[in-house]
């Protein structure tokens, strides 16, 4: 198990005296954030959570999911953001974006959206079906989540009663204060902790994630054993020996030079969510006092007959990071076909993930010569421990670049604008 960063095809881009300009600073920001003495300290807490998380909990949650799994038909995880992005993000990295075709459990995503079709639909599949549902909202007030969960609740306690309902109802929230955790109370809810020192973004590998992520089969537990191999290979104290830093720098470098987007791309479509869970991350921790990279996502080999054209040719402000990993989760051997109609027998003896990683090959060094820094990051296997390993390496380069943005890469104070704004044209009390 490794995670590696690969740095070949941005050499045309930064030179080595400008590895060294940076690296003082950037093994400061290191040091800001390891020491807990940054802007934002008291949100730290992920750092040392591969080691210190609660035993007893873990324990309970791994009876939770077994329980959901034994007496459900359908999991419906009701969260938005820091509270949704990491468990899809997982399930679908871990079981492909077709996990609900093979699971005997199906796994939905509610309260991230307004969408009543949306709503609508996944009500009208738990007719008939057995469900459970965990709420999931560390401030228990996100409009969104709460929405949906009324609904939800009304759907559970007109199937179960208010005490069935109640046994299949699961609430992860803060632990000691909050609407949903006196809501959790009242109704005897089974009760999952947000850490208070973890904000939502960099709550996967908590409760937050890890239940949906335990009830879909996968284990919880091989993620944190995998962020913990990730906090001991990640724990140089500079770019020459710590990939974390080096990368943050590199992303530093680019944005001074005016590469103002970061694409982030894989050639396993799986790999999707596990984007959109990296968009979260960087742009609600960086995207401050108008500075910041603009991350954004691309699906390979898809997107290069979409968004392929501008990437190759378009405005230069882009730089790209690919994620990959070594061994695939299955191949197919390409055959020969008498009379070749297709024209595809020269394939033949090769596997079609040896095609993909060619076409990486060949989309990386055709972006690369078309002025796009290209980076590469590579883990060894799509399982549970390169996963959690990959998160705490992302973490950590999250929290490095923003320290050398000059940012506090814990906060969101832009999000609140657009929630004012709803609450005042809804008339919510106060507003
Ligand atoms: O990263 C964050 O802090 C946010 O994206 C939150 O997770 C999101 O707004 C949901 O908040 P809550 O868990 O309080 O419902």
């Amino acid at each position: 198990m490794a995670v590696v960063l690969k740095t070949d095809l941005i050499k045309n881009f930064i030179a080595d005296h400008e590895y060294r300009a940076i690296g003082p600073a950037a093994g400061l920001a290191f040091a800001l954030l390891s020491s807990g003495a940054g802007e934002g300290n008291d949100f730290v807490g992920w750092l040392d959570l591969p080691e210190r998380y609660d035993r007893e909990e873990m324990q309970r949650l791994k009876a939770a999911a077994a329980r959901i799994r034994e007496e459900s038909d359908i999991l419906i995880v009701a969260g938005i953001g820091g509270s949704y992005l990491g468990a899809r993000a997982v399930i679908e990295l871990l079981g492909s974006q077709m996990f609900n075709d093979f699971s005997p459990l199906k796994v939905y995503f509610l309260g991230n959206d307004l969408s009543a079709d949306r709503l609508n639909r996944i009500l009208q599949l738990c007719e008939g079906k057995r469900v459970s549902v965990n709420v999931i909202s560390k401030s228990g007030t996100t409009t969104e989540t709460s929405i949906a969960f009324r609904f939800l609740r009304r759907m559970m306690e007109q199937r179960y009663g208010r005490e069935g309902a109640a046994k299949r109802i699961y609430a992860t929230t803060d632990s000691s204060s909050g609407t949903l955790l006196a809501l959790a109370n009242e109704e005897g809810y089974e009760k999952f902790t947000v850490p208070g020192d973890i904000g939502g973004r960099y709550s996967v590998l908590t409760s937050v994630g890890l239940l949906p992520i335990a009830a879909a089969g996968f284990d919880p537990e091989a993620l944190l054993e995998g962020a913990l191999a990730g906090k001991k290979r990640f724990s140089g104290t500079s770019i020459y020996n710590n990939d974390a830093i080096k990368y943050a720098a590199i992303r530093h470098m680019l944005y001074q030079k005016g590469m103002t987007t970061e694409i982030y791309s894989s050639f396993e479509p799986s790999f999707a969510m596990f984007t959109e869970w990296l968009k979260q991350l960087f742009a609600e921790s960086h995207g401050k006092d108008h500075k910041g990279v603009f991350p954004t996502g691309a699906s390979f080999s898809t997107d290069l007959h979409s968004i392929g054209q501008f990437i190759q040719d378009g405005t230069r402000t882009l730089f790209e990071t690919m994620v990959g990993f070594k061994t695939p989760r299955s191949d197919l051997e390409l055959f020969e076909l008498p009379g070749d109609g297709d024209g595809l027998n020269y394939l033949s003896g090769r596997t079609l993930e040896q095609v993909n990683a060619v076409a990486q090959q060949a989309t990386a060094l055709a972006h690369q010569s078309g002025g796009v820094p290209v980076l590469s990051i590579e883990a060894d296997a799509m399982d549970e421990a390169n996963i959690g390993e990959l998160i705490y390496f992302f973490e950590l380069v999250c929290g490095v670049s923003g320290y050398l943005l000059g940012v506090n890469p814990f906060d969101q104070p832009g999000v609140e604008s657009y929630k004012k704004n709803m609450f005042h044209l809804l008339g919510k009390p106060g507003y």
